[in-house]
């Protein structure tokens, strides 16, 4: 995983807990960097699964919700980062519908070893989109959140249900319906 996730993870749980916290959380983990990431470096999802349970058990605030917010707040680190890739859109069904085939794929030449799920398009409408999400990392709250973000991005709204096809959350379907 990208070190951009872990340091930016990290920075929001010092804005929205205090750093007392990201200490707490770091500490109660066993990391094999020690808690200390740069933004281009690479490391363990495992690290990033203990940091998000201890911050779980401390806050009493669900890994999945945890994982919503934090993709809400990484939509804001993609528009700082890569306006260039978000200008290409004009509609946010066209843009999450074309994470597999475009955006993910520009984000793989520029880190070739991250690690990215995979979507597969379904169904697609003007309005309406079924995808299917496949990772071993089940972070797909962090999608939902960035799902919200894009739809805002567009000054549009949608209903968003989720759907486990596997009780792991290993493959989830989406379906996005807009309003
Ligand atoms: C992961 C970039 C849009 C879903 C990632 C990672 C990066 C990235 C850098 C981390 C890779 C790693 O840690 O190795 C981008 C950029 C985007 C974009 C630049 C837009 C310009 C989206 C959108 C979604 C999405 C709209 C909506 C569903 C995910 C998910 C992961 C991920 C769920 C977590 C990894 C996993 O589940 O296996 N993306 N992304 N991305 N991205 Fe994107």
């Amino acid at each position: 995983m990208k070190g951009i996730v872990f340091t930016e993870f990290l920075e929001l749980v010092e804005d929205k807990f205090g750093l007392e916290m990201v200490d707490r959380m770091i500490s109660n983990s066993d990391l094999e960097s020690k808690g200390i990431y740069t933004a281009v470096g690479t490391y363990s999802f495992s690290e990033m699964l203990q940091l998000l349970q201890h911050l779980s058990i401390n806050t009493g605030i669900s890994i999945d919700n945890l994982l919503l917010v934090y993709g809400e707040h990484f939509f804001k680190v993609i528009e700082d980062s890569y306006p260039g890739l978000l200008a290409t859109y004009k509609d946010p069904i066209e843009m999450i519908s074309s994470i597999e085939n475009h955006i993910h794929v520009e984000v793989r030449k520029i880190y070739p070893d991250a690690e990215l799920p995979t979507f597969v398009v379904v169904q697609k409408t003007e309005d309406s989109l079924i995808m299917i999400y496949k990772s071993s990392r089940a972070m797909h709250h962090f999608g939902l959140g960035l799902m919200n973000k894009t739809f805002e991005h567009f000054n549009s709204k949608a209903i968003i249900t989720l759907e486990k096809v596997k009780e792991d959350g290993t493959e989830v379907r989406f379906i996005i319906n807009k309003n």
